[in-house]
């Protein structure tokens, strides 16, 4: 038998699974570590932690499996994206990782658009200059920590510095260098004229692959240290979103999936580069060589509703921990009860502001509509509806770009709910349905690994091997109606808000 690992550097932990070749996860360990927020609006992580966790899990999942080392043929990682990570020359890290969710870059993102131009910008990169994005830390390591620039040998993305733990090579894949502003994403390779303009050098940049290629091998010191063979090969993976859709075999036209996480993303795969010249959703490289994927971030889908559980759910908590339950399982049963348009209320979900479809960092969440009449399941309601309208925002860019999919996935703890799924189904007008492999991006980069050991002859036939789909469920006619009317209302109310939430952020 042979075995692949895929190893997932999230942003709450990492999540290593060790998979036979048919796709079952025979161990699995999840290491977790703290995130910093130095400044209100900051956020940062040390790299240090993440190689820890991923030390801990690899050990673990050999371990538990019981698995001959010698049988695992291949390592894929995957992670969250944009993070910086600054090496010096001897590979040690120079400052804590500036990672995606980070907002300190506005000063630097409008000087990339100033010194690029919007628009070449946008032909070049497929995206605008965003703050969670790379390249705006860069310049702003550069700006205010000279001396850390000046020792700066090695520039790195999360996962990236694990491949480099792993095997010593200064590598990344194309998916996840597409969210550095750097890349020319319509030609997979580097931008030399934005890199100059930038006045960054390209030797300070990780050479580039393809997401199934092989990057580089185990070597000996680290597989003493964790238990595992030397020379073992690990690919180029991908993004984390990028490596989710492999792990959902959204790796063919008409595929896409919605993640109801901590952050929204609507998501679908196009065999072909589509830009939006607005620059509203991303275009990053696919995990799938030579394809691309149109992709929208909304900053609060899943954190609307735990926001609205920790302030307002303590009953529906306790009753939990009674029953044994989730509390966001008592959450849906009482939202379920609520009509379409939770008695015509409608929420903006911007708590964080806003990036897909409107970038704006001023924008804040909004109940319109409140009435004495309303209880706090009509409050809950509305959160998950206007959740989903966010979502089906991006998703109208998304068709608009003639990226049509014909069936949904539903992902993240949110795709777990029946509510939502309906709710999806009905608001997209769209089939709505789910993997029954779970692993996720996990997953997704231990297919990758696969292929780069040669095991599947190419990432679509490594999905069709392994995964299983769950019914969809449909949209219906009569709920599809009544939503239109308030989805269309939704949508007009940021336009009238938007020079009132930077007047509020003036006060
Ligand atoms: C994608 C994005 C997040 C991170 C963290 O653009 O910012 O999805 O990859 O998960």
């Amino acid at each position: 038998m042979q075995y692949l690992i895929g190893i997932d550097v999230g942003t709450s932990g990492t999540k290593t699974v060790l998979f036979d070749t048919n796709g079952n996860a025979l161990a699995s360990a999840t290491e977790e570590y703290s995130l910093y927020q130095p400044q209100n609006g900051w956020a940062e992580q040390k790299p240090q932690d993440w190689w820890n966790a991923v030390y801990k899990t690899l050990h673990a999942v050999i371990e538990k499996s019981g698995v001959e080392n010698k049988a695992i043929k291949g390592i894929g990682i995957s992670g969250q994206m944009h993070g910086l990570v600054l090496l010096d020359k001897n590979g040690e890290v120079l400052r804590d990782s500036i990672i995606w969710c980070d907002g300190r870059t506005t000063r630097e993102c409008r000087e990339i658009t100033e010194t690029i131009g919007a628009k070449r910008l946008i032909e070049i990169t497929a995206n605008p200059a965003l703050p969670g994005f790379t390249a705006g830390k860069i310049l702003w390591v550069r700006r205010n920590e000279p001396e850390i620039w000046a020792k700066t040998a090695h520039i790195l993305l999360p996962k990236d510095y694990i491949r480099y733990k792993l095997t010593g090579v200064f590598s990344t894949d194309v998916s996840d260098a597409s969210g550095m502003n750097l890349l020319d994403v319509p030609h997979r390779c580097w931008s030399d004229e934005i890199l100059n303009l930038l006045k960054i050098d390209k030797a300070l940049l990780p050479k580039l692959y393809e997401s199934c290629e092989v990057t580089g091998n185990v070597t000996r010191e680290v597989a003493d240290l964790i238990g595992l063979a030397e020379g073992t090969p690990v690919v180029g993976g991908a993004g984390d979103n990028a490596a989710a859709a492999v792990g959902m075999g959204v790796v063919e036209t008409g595929k896409a999936f919605t993640t109801i996480g901590t952050s929204g993303v609507v998501f679908a795969h196009s065999d072909k580069v589509t830009i939006d010249p607005e620059g509203r959703v991303h275009t990053f490289c696919a995990a799938v060589p030579g394809a691309y994927t149109v992709m929208s971030c909304t900053l609060a889908a899943g954190l609307s509703l735990k926001w609205f559980r920790d302030n307002f759910c303590k009953e529906e908590i306790a009753e939990s921990k009674e029953q044994n339950v989730d509390p966001y399982y008592l959450m849906d049963k009482e939202a379920a009860k609520v009509p379409i348009g939770a008695n015509r209320l409608i929420y903006l979900p911007y708590l964080m502001g806003e990036r897909s479809p409107i970038l704006d960092e001023n924008s804040r969440g909004v109940f319109f509509g409140l009435s004495a009449i309303h209880t706090k399941y009509d409050l809950l309601r509305a959160v998950m509806e206007g959740v989903i309208y966010s979502q089906r925002q991006c998703f109208d860019v998304l068709r608009e770009m003639q990226v049509v999919p014909k069936t949904m996935l539903a992902c993240g703890g949110g795709g777990t709910s029946p509510l939502w799924r309906q709710m999806m189904a009905d608001v997209f007008d769209c089939p709505v349905a789910t993997v029954a492999n779970k692993e996720g991006p996990a997953l997704g980069v231990a297919i990758l690994a696969g292929v780069g050991a040669g095991i599947y002859p190419s990432v679509a036939e490594g999905c069709k091997k392994i995964l299983k789909y769950n019914p969809a469920q449909n949209a219906i006619t009569e709920n599809s109606r009544e939503y239109k009317a308030y989805y269309q209302l939704y949508r007009t109310l940021y336009p009238a808000l938007k020079d009132r939430f930077a007047a509020l952020a003036e006060l």
